[in-house]
């Protein structure tokens, strides 16, 4: 590959000193990172560098405003031991999304993809081998203005940090239906994979734990009615042999695992409805017994089960985890694809185009 990006190579890799049949979610990072500036109106300074700190100055903006996106992907390897990324371009249009929405530039598709191919190829040992494991890629991009006052920045990072990680959730997850707080309004930065997002879910996700949930159901910011998302996830409901998941208006992140999940059920030739349902439906679904499944869908997650919800002190009880078999279904889809030993008729499987010999 003839490239725009410099290397450094770390002097040694850590990849030895990893447990891969017990990784924990998000601590473990691999050894090398994609590093790019935009000052003076572009992009420049591409280059994969040594795993490790930055430095930025007291002022930087994203520290005061939040202007910061990211995005989550994820690296597999076939059953022959192929890197492999997934559906890379659309992470690349979903962040240049979201730098649209917060006043930031757009970081070009194809250096995005270059990069995602050099980091991947050169950590590839990084790749965890066990089926629903996966080497997790953080893009991210900052603004790193040194100025207090509110406008857009006039100078931006982009990164790239990856890490071995296992399944997000062990077990099924229980959500509370919240009344109160909301986690996004149409018109606001929901759509966007926008770190103000997660920073305002943390109070009302910690209140929920204290009452014993694991997540929060989201509702509509308007009416609290609406169904919206399963704590940092898209949503799925079952609901006599229909699976519908609210449509994305606005508010809701339009997930990547979602539109996966929702090609495959549509191929498959399941009913598929993407449009508003009501937390008031969810509780007649349960009451008249058909309401079979719940389930988040993200990429750190990829499919998490519920097992139940609580709305206005009501708790609806899903059926054994072991009856949800469109999750089960779509879990041993998604996997199979990601490994390739279930062909891959979407296209959304990419080889990592090189390995670069240490
Ligand atoms: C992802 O699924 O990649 C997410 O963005 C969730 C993350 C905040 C852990």
């Amino acid at each position: 590959m003839n490239s725009r990006i410099k290397i450094t190579k770390s002097s040694q890799s850590n990849v030895s000193k990893v447990d891969f049949s017990n990784i924990p979610f998000g601590k473990v990072f691999s050894d090398h990172m994609f590093s790019a500036r935009w000052k003076d109106g572009e992009w420049g300074e591409f280059e994969i560098i040594p795993f490790g700190n930055l430095s930025i100055h007291p002022a930087c903006l994203a520290l005061h405003y939040g202007q910061a996106i990211f995005e989550g992907m994820k690296a597999t390897k076939s059953v022959d031991g192929k890197p492999l990324l997934f559906r890379p371009e659309m992470h690349a249009d979903r962040i240049n999304a979201s730098a649209n929405r917060l006043a930031m530039p757009e970081f070009p598709e194809d250096v995005f993809v270059e990069a995602i191919h050099s980091l991947v190829g050169i950590d590839a040992d990084w790749i965890p081998p066990t089926e629903g494991s996966a080497l997790y890629l953080r893009p991210y991009m900052f603004a790193d203005g040194e100025f207090i006052g509110v406008r857009p920045s006039d100078s931006y990072r982009f990164l790239i940090f990856t890490g071995p990680v296992g399944p997000y959730y062990a077990k099924p997850v229980s959500l509370l239906a919240e009344e109160h707080y909301v986690r996004a309004a149409v018109g606001g930065v929901g759509e966007a994979k926008a770190a103000g997002n997660y920073a305002a879910s943390l109070l009302p996700t910690e209140l929920a734990k204290a009452k014993g949930f694991d997540q929060i159901l989201w509702l509509d910011a308007k009416e609290h009615k609406w169904c919206q998302e399963a704590g940092t996830m898209n949503l799925f409901f079952v609901i006599n042999d229909t699976i519908i998941t609210p449509a994305a208006d606005g508010a809701i992140l339009k997930g990547i695992t979602r539109d996966t999940l929702l090609h495959i059920l549509r191929d498959k030739g399941y009913k598929v409805e993407e449009r508003a349902i009501s937390i008031e439906e969810v509780q007649e679904a349960h009451a008249a017994g058909t309401l079979q499944e719940v389930f988040g869908s993200g990429t750190a997650a990829v499919i998490a089960n519920v097992d139940k919800i609580s709305y206005q002190n009501n708790l609806m009880q899903l059926p054994p985890i072991e009856e949800h078999r469109i999750a089960h279904m779509l879990k041993a889809e998604v996997n199979g694809i990601r490994n390739m030993t279930i062909v891959d008729k979407f296209g959304w499987i990419v080889p990592v185009k090189e390995s670069i010999p240490a």
